[in-house]
């Protein structure tokens, strides 16, 4: 059910943090990938190396932890998911005020990934005005919240306050992962193509496949069931599918392979390729005058031409303006095309950012302003997701 998906549990210190050991159990059944963070207090209630067992890998227990240079920030990154549990009112007092005085808060502060509450407390607690004022806070933010339940409490009594049971945070979890997704299959090609020459040389393009592999990461985050097609050697979210290609006709067998409801095309293909690669290298002495172009598979036009088409996004990496794109986005049949002027600074190829617009089945525009390629690829998918709900 979770597969691959990054949790990122934070214990804080409550009796309640003793069930989290359970729910990090029941994580790593689910098959996802769990790490733990603990504050100096969560120590005092359970021992870091029933954490380590269960996970195989020791918690993270200070904003000085020795195993990372910069735990909070490099946590909150890797995560798909924070899940605080349980969550003391301190704790829930200092989020929504946003003071990050340790590893838990910093932490969520640090995120831009969905956070799962998990308050346990005494009733008395729950009920003070000021943890009131505080969940409304985090309600704003927009963290989602799991519990707390009825029932005995630590110190005898009966009442509201109690931790959500690990089979109830489990739910709230799927449900966040589950997300718009909900296991849709989705291809994403990224990166240039490489035409070889001969064994050592190949005619390119500067696509680094950054765009590619961030839409790749962003989608298996909201739950989609990703085969990325790519020629880069990046990183990739550990749930996605990767197929590594190196030429045009070695992606478009690929990409032919595969059955998607959604097809995001933002490889840069090469057009054309040497006819005839040399098997060897071809010395310096023997001189090359020119080389003989053959064309390549038009990997998009033969996905869109599909009898049950996937919802295909384009790409047009211009250095002609939008008229162009939004002539391209007609002629490629595409549902949503993306443009971006690579000629622009900090736009297109290698860059960590990207100014792109928009261009729809009926030619209007949306244009964006500069942000990371993360950012990006989440509005895509936002537009994806619009216009797949809007085919119904
Ligand atoms: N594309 C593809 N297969 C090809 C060429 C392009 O799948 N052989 C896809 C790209 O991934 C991109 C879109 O088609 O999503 C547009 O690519 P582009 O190179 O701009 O299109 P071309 O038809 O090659 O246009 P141009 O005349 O500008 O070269």
């Amino acid at each position: 059910m979770l597969r691959g998906r990054r949790v990122l549990l934070c214990v804080t210190g409550g009796v309640a943090a003793y069930k989290s050991a359970y729910l990090a159990r029941r994580l790593v059944e689910a098959g996802a990938m769990v790490r733990v963070e603990m504050t100096e207090s969560a120590l005092e209630f359970v021992g870091p190396q029933t954490f380590a067992a269960i996970t195989g890998e020791a918690p993270f227990t200070g904003l000085f932890d020795a195993a990372l240079v910069s735990p909070h920030t490099e946590l909150a990154r890797w995560a798909d998911l924070v899940v605080v549990a349980p969550a003391t009112a301190a704790t829930l007092g200092r989020i929504a005020n946003g003071i990050s005085d340790d590893l838990v808060t910093a932490t969520v502060l640090a995120t831009t990934v969905p956070v799962l509450l998990a308050p346990a407390m005494h009733t008395e607690m729950w009920e003070h005005p000021a943890t009131v004022r505080n969940l409304e806070t985090l309600r704003e933010f927009g963290y989602h919240l799991v519990g707390p339940e009825e029932g005995p409490l630590a110190g005898g009594d009966i009442g509201l306050g109690r931790v959500a049971e690990p089979e109830e945070i489990m739910a709230a979890v799927a449900g966040i992962l589950g997300g718009e997704g909900q296991g849709r299959r989705i291809l994403i090609t990224a990166g240039g193509t490489r035409e070889p020459v001969d064994p050592v040389r190949f005619l390119g393009n500067r696509s680094s496949g950054k765009m590619g592999h961030a839409i790749a990461d962003a989608a298996v985050a909201r739950g989609y069931d990703v085969t990325l097609v790519t020629t880069a050697d990046l990183p990739v979210h550990p749930a996605a599918k990767v197929i590594r290609v190196e030429t045009a006709e070695e992606m478009f067998g690929a990409v032919e392979g595969i059955d998607p409801e959604i097809a995001i095309m933002a490889a840069a293909v090469a057009d054309f390729r040497p006819a005839d690669a040399a098997e060897s290298k071809i010395p310096r002495a023997d001189g090359l005058s020119s080389i003989q172009l053959a064309s390549t598979p038009d990997i998009l036009a033969s996905v869109v031409g599909r009898v049950d088409r996937p919802f295909t996004v384009g790409f047009a990496a211009e250095t002609g303006g939008l008229d162009r794109a939004r002539e391209k986005a007609g002629t490629k049949g595409v549902d949503l095309m993306v443009y971006n002027d690579v000629t622009e600074p900090g736009s297109g190829f290698g860059t960590d950012t990207n100014r792109v617009a928009f261009i729809d089945r009926e030619g209007e525009v949306e244009e964006l302003p500069l942000l990371a390629k993360r950012e990006v690829a989440e509005r895509i998918l936002d537009r994806v997701s619009a216009g797949v709900g809007g085919r119904g």
